[in-house]
């Protein structure tokens, strides 16, 4: 793990600066600083007024006592200018030490040390015997990304596929088969049959109430363990889930436990105990819940008929996971329909006096739309994730086939770009914001696309095997400014991996390889780069850290970079 390299954030180290002389926290002053309207007269600039009020001196004045204390080699010059303290970096030094770091590290690159300690993820999540939803490939995706996020910062990271594998639907199912279905037609595409039947149910339901009656009675053969209910359980279980690790291996996601909702059907009875023993479990309509305060909605654990409900197996869940993996942080990568029931399992938690619920962190994100309207799939408007990962490799397919047509490893190479514009696409936006999805929108190599900055990490890679050059650290000296724009940019990137980090969010580390891009190719179109002169060593550097820093920002998406396209 490499701490050094928060010393190369250097609006961090203008904050340090102005902190040793002021009484100001830094928070405060990390929101003060600007960028100087001129660019001449630097790269940061402190604002004194705000102290004005407080010390009673005019702002000028004290801006040039600031200035006056400082020095720090990280800058050439810190000057007072008028209100303001300027600071200007030391532009060759900043591409120097940063083209040298990336080199040097490599991969490693913005590896560092936040935290550590076991941090189980929540995420994917999907419900067996139904198709995989927009929602859960959103969870797939974004758990996947915080997942190497946190790694990369020295957490240990358990991704946990937590499967609606249990609950009173799993009577209507077995129902369903039997009446309607057959063993061929699940064999053949069980999720879309056993789909069918289940809606089915739901139509024959409506016309005959005894159908509910006879599925309570089959999820209850099903808890006692009766082996006939448990056999045909099982089967759908491991059809459905073969089915979703197709999905899972197109996207390169792994986990670490399947323990889904059935793994807690033993567990739960211990918790509703420990409940009642501390006095928390109350009567209400028949059902037991525990109450949560005036204006706030019960959480209901157990039914009339004494049956066990989401939250009780959450309780267990979160509980269990505690005893397991001692965590330090425990993430739930789950939509924003889900908000309140994370907040009652957490206060329930609390209520029965587990003081680590405080380090629970419901991650939510919003819905995925299409035309503008909600994708449901009850009402059959669902858009199936294996059409939509094809659909996205077939396109990119065409588009190496117009501009590349002589490409080494087509397929591969479409592969990834095409799976890389849907996860990026996921990605890219904060992760609470709706968004609608248009296929076509999403695969082009222009644009904010996963597909640009596979292509931009391409083309870099494509001048350095034009080039055919071992890069040195010898010479690393670089004097034009769209240079610095490029190497400025590498030098955030281990403030941005931190900051994603902090935030559980992705798109941070997404806008900076867009961003990171369009400067590497502004300079691309701008620089003779493959010039025989003395700085070509140094050019071919800042390419080459380009490519490496790129392309770790898109293996912390979950998104491969080819090195041809
Ligand atoms: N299977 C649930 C659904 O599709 C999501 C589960 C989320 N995780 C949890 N621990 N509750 O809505």
């Amino acid at each position: 793990m490499h701490e050094r390299i928060k010393s190369m954030d250097f609006k961090q180290k203008v904050v340090d600066l102005i902190n040793e002389q002021v009484d100001l926290p830094k928070e405060k002053i990390n929101l003060l600083i600007e960028r100087p309207k001129n660019e001449k007269m630097g790269d940061y600039a402190f604002p004194a007024f705000a102290l004005a009020k407080i010390e009673h001196k005019n702002p000028a004045e004290i801006a040039k006592n600031i200035a006056d204390q400082i020095n720090d080699e990280n800058f050439t010059s810190i000057q007072a200018v008028g209100p303001y303290v300027n600071f200007a970096i030391d532009h060759a030094k900043l591409i120097n030490t940063t083209l040298n770091d990336v080199l040097k590290d490599g991969e490693h690159y913005g590896d560092q040390t936040l935290g550590d300690g076991n941090v189980p993820i929540d995420m994917s999540s999907p419900n067996i015997a139904k198709p995989m939803s927009m929602g859960h490939l959103r969870s797939t995706v974004i758990g996947n990304s915080i997942a190497k996020t946190l790694e990369k910062v020295g957490y240990t990271p358990i991704k946990i596929n937590y499967l609606g594998d249990y609950g009173t639907q799993f009577g209507k199912l077995i129902v369903a088969y039997r009446l309607w279905g057959n063993e061929e037609d699940v064999k053949k595409d069980p999720i879309n049959n056993l789909f069918h039947y289940y809606v089915k149910f739901h139509e024959e339901a409506e016309k005959n109430p005894k159908l509910d009656d006879e599925a309570r009675a089959t999820f209850k053969k099903l808890e006692e363990g009766n082996e006939e209910e448990v056999k045909i359980w099982q089967w759908f279980r491991d059809a459905s889930l073969k089915e979703f690790n197709r999905i899972y291996k197109e996207l390169g996601v792994e986990f670490d436990s399947y323990n889904g909702e059935a793994f807690f059907n033993d567990k739960m009875q211990p918790v509703v105990d420990e409940l009642k023993e501390k006095n928390l479990l109350e009567e209400s309509q028949g059902a037991q819940v525990v109450n949560l305060g005036e204006d706030e909605n019960p959480a209901l654990i157990l039914k009339s008929d004494g049956s066990s409900l989401y939250m009780t197996r959450d309780l267990a869940a979160a509980m269990y996971r505690k005893n397991e993996y001692d965590f330090v942080m425990s993430l739930y990568v789950v939509g924003n329909e889900q908000g309140e029931h994370f907040e009652q399992m957490k206060k329930v938690l609390k209520k029965m006096g587990y003081d680590w619920a405080d380090n629970i962190h419901h991650i939510p994100f919003g819905l995925i739309t299409q035309g503008g309207k909600k994708l449901s799939t009850r009402k059959g408007n669902v858009v199936f994730l294996d059409q939509v990962l094809q659909d996205a490799v077939n396109l990119a397919h065409k588009q190496i086939e117009e501009k590349n047509p002589d490409l080494q490893n087509k397929d591969q190479v479409a592969h990834d770009v095409g799976v890389g514009a849907v996860i990026f696409h996921d990605l890219k936006n904060d992760r609470r914001d709706n968004f609608d999805f248009d296929l076509e929108e999403v695969v082009r190599f222009e644009g904010d696309t996963g597909p640009y900055v596979q292509y931009t990490n391409a083309r870099a890679q494509s001048i350095l095997r034009k080039a055919n050059h071992e890069t040195t650290v010898d010479n690393l000296t670089l004097t034009d400014n769209q240079a610095f724009a490029v190497a400025k940019q590498l030098a955030d990137f281990p403030a941005v991996v931190a900051k994603a980090a902090e935030k559980f969010e992705p798109s941070i580390i997404a806008k900076y390889a867009l961003s990171l891009s369009k400067k590497f190719n502004k300079y691309y179109a701008n620089v003779r780069i493959l010039d025989e002169d003395d700085q070509l060593n140094a050019r071919l550097a800042l390419v080459q850290t380009t490519s490496i820093v790129l392309t770790e920002a898109l293996r912390l998406l979950g998104v491969n970079a080819p090195k041809e396209m």
